[in-house]
């Protein structure tokens, strides 16, 4: 019994289950130690760089806690579970609104591992989220994320809020995460009340009403396709488990897909799915895994294995329709904790969805029967954590759409695979490559319009083992580009959109043995980067944001016991309105740099 509760304990943790002293298993997931007490006796605020959401300063028609909980040792337990109540329709607040904004905020004191987590509204997630690592100080946070694309469930009665944060509270691990999530809903006219903005620009751009500011969901590293068809869906369907365990899906290896029945509604005349994704446990670290054959050859007893290719897909009747490579997120506890803080990875409290376009699919889908959606992990090893909303637009003059399916061209995933090694020395690399190009048209209030998605990544990844594995480098750039056209019955392009995305990585890790008794030395890098593109019509927009790290840490197991760290990060982002630069520096958890403008360079 004793043997299987600790079991239970390190693989839900998350925790690797081979020794921290095998540098195959590097980088790793570590417990910032006690004895790191920083001088300061007030907990400390953490952040993620994002644009900020321009209501931060605008005061919201009204506000709806909507879930307040402390999550304790909820290991193996249902998600927390509430009822939710909008806004009554006498309210002031009453649907629709112009935006929704969901601010999560969260504090934590003690020990604690960083922790996974997702809210969901009528089982449809609305963000996934992870937590600070605490110290005895304690820590605070708030992460705030619009919402506006879930209105049609926002303004539902009847649904339960739920949200799931696994968490071990014991004798060792004794950090609480006391977690408050809160609704902000805008109406139009809150938009020309703004308080105290920083840039007269942004003042005539709210006060022209015009605070279209593209794209809903403000870290989909997809299409952005919200903007681009208009308003937000007037149905969502989640493609999720039954949610006794949170309604993620949990997927342990590449046969271990994960389906539901569903049927639309037949006058549906758009759909997208959107996806969201962690990786935890053996493929937390996904990108920096060798191929099995180097772990059996070494003899090595790491879990962590399959190479550095996954992906996500999604499939309809058995009928492959797109994939995602992931953006790499590192949590809080990820490759040395001591990078992040202050300031946590791109993604950490905000990880990004992806949006997969299947309105051209519909002709498949409107024949009023059940179809299996199905969702699985290429390579996969445990644990994935997916799950999925179907947005539906319906057309309210139509019983029935019709739709047909006229280019389905998906070829096989290539990927080409290089493996060298001797001993534990080596050099692994991938390149993959995607693309999809499918097209249907559909006959709607908007008339007959084609809709075309080609839709192309690549990755390259390699894995350099030097000096007896002791030196690690991982380098992975992944690049997206979606391009979707819609053609109108005369054949002319009446909209077009381009989304590009870059996302470059490297993880640097040497491991050398400490001074004292089972100790290491981990010396540790990480390089990574958002560079995203996106233009429909007259309206672009641009993201840059960049995050480098370096330092030191000695540990023990999986504790750090002590080291020095540095991060910094610039964030821009500019569109045809609006103009966010920000960018910090972090040094040993202490900000010493925060230099933020809305000024648009002057400059091109
Ligand atoms: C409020 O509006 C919703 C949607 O329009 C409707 O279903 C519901 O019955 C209304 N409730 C009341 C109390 O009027
Ligand atoms: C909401 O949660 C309660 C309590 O867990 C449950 O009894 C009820 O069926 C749930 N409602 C819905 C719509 O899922
Ligand atoms: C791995 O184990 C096998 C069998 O015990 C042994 O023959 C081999 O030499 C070992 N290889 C290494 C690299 O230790
Ligand atoms: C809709 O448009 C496409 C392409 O222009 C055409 O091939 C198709 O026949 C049209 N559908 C109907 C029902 O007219
Ligand atoms: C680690 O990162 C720092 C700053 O980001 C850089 O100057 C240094 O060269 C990097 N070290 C290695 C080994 O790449
Ligand atoms: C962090 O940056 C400071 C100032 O540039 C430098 O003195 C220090 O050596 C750096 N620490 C590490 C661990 O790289």
């Amino acid at each position: 019994m004793a043997a299987l509760i600790f079991f239970l304990l390190l693989s839900t943790a998350g925790v690797s289950l081979s020794v921290s002293s095998s540098p195959a298993s590097n980088p790793g997931r570590f417990l910032k130690s006690r004895s790191l007490l920083r001088p300061s006796a007030a907990p400390q605020q953490y952040f993620e760089l994002d644009r900020p959401v321009p209501f931060n300063v605008i005061r919201p028609s009204c506000a709806r806690r909507i879930l307040r909980h402390s999550f304790a040792n909820t290991i193996n337990s249902p998600p927390y579970t509430t009822p939710y109540f909008p806004p009554r329709n006498s309210s002031k607040c009453a649907a629709p609104w112009s935006r929704a904004i969901l601010e999560i905020s969260a504090s934590c004191r003690g020990n604690q591992y960083d922790r996974i987590s997702a809210l969901w509204l009528g089982g449809a997630e609305l963000i996934r989220t992870s937590t600070a690592e605490p110290t005895a100080d304690g820590v605070v946070w708030r992460v705030r994320k619009d919402v506006s694309r879930y209105s049609s469930l926002l303004s539902q009665h009847g649904l339960n809020v739920t949200m799931m944060l696994e968490n071990i509270v014991n004798d060792e691990y004794t950090g609480v995460y006391h977690v408050k999530a809160t609704i902000f809903f805008y109406k139009g006219t809150d938009i020309n009340a703004p308080i105290g903005l920083p840039d007269q620009k942004i003042n005539q751009k709210l006060a022209s009403g015009n605070l279209e500011l593209g794209h809903g969901n403000d870290n989909t590293l997809g299409l952005g396709a919200w903007d681009f068809y208009g308003p937000p869906a007037d149905l969502i369907i989640p493609i999720a488990s039954s949610g006794n365990k949170g309604f993620w899906y949990r997927i342990e290896s590449e046969s271990d897909t994960h389906s539901m029945q569903i049927s639309i509604p037949r006058n549906t005349k758009r759909a997208v799915l959107e996806l969201y994704v962690s990786y935890h446990g053996n493929d937390e670290f996904w990108y920096s895994n060798p191929p099995n054959s180097y772990i059996r050859t070494n003899n090595l007893t790491t879990g962590r294995g399959n190479g550095a290719y996954r992906e996500v897909f999604i499939a309809i009747d058995g009928r492959f329709v797109g994939s995602e490579v992931p953006f790499p997120v590192v949590f809080t506890g990820g490759v040395n904790p001591l990078f992040w803080e202050p300031v946590v990875a791109i993604g950490a409290f905000n990880l990004p969805s992806y949006d997969i376009d299947l309105t051209p699919m519909l002709g498949f889908l409107l024949d009023g029967k059940q179809h299996e959606f199905s969702i699985g992990v290429t390579h996969g090893i445990s644990y994935w954590l997916v799950d999925a909303n179907l947005h539906l637009w319906v057309d309210p003059y139509a019983k029935i759409v019709v739709a047909k399916p006229v280019l389905y061209d998906v070829p096989a995933l290539s990927v080409v695979r290089s493996s060298q090694f001797k001993q534990l020395d080596g050099l692994f690399m991938v390149e993959a490559k995607r693309k999809v190009r499918v097209a249907g048209w559909i006959i709607s209030d908007a008339g007959n319009l084609t809709v075309m998605i080609v839709n192309k990544y690549s990755l390259r990844s390699s894995i350099q083992f030097q000096a007896s594995g002791t030196y690690k480098l991982v380098k992975q750039k992944i690049k997206a580009k979606r391009e979707t056209r819609i053609v109108n019955g005369c054949g002319a392009i009446v909209a077009r959109s381009v989304f590009k995305g870059k996302y470059p990585l490297s993880v640097i890790t040497k491991s050398l043995p400490g001074l004292e008794q089972d100790t290491n030395m981990l010396i540790t890098n990480v390089s990574h980067a958002q560079d995203e593109k996106f233009s429909s019509g007259e309206f672009s927009y641009s993201v840059r944001n960049g995050q480098d790290s370096d330092g030191w840490m000695l540990v023990k197991d999986h504790e750090v016991l002590k080291g020095r760290a540095n991060t910094t990060q610039i964030y821009s982002y500019r569109d045809s309105m609006f103009c966010y630069f920000r960018s910090v520096a972090a040094s040993d958890g202490i900000l010493v740099g925060d230099y933020s403008t809305f000024l648009c360079p002057s400059s091109s």
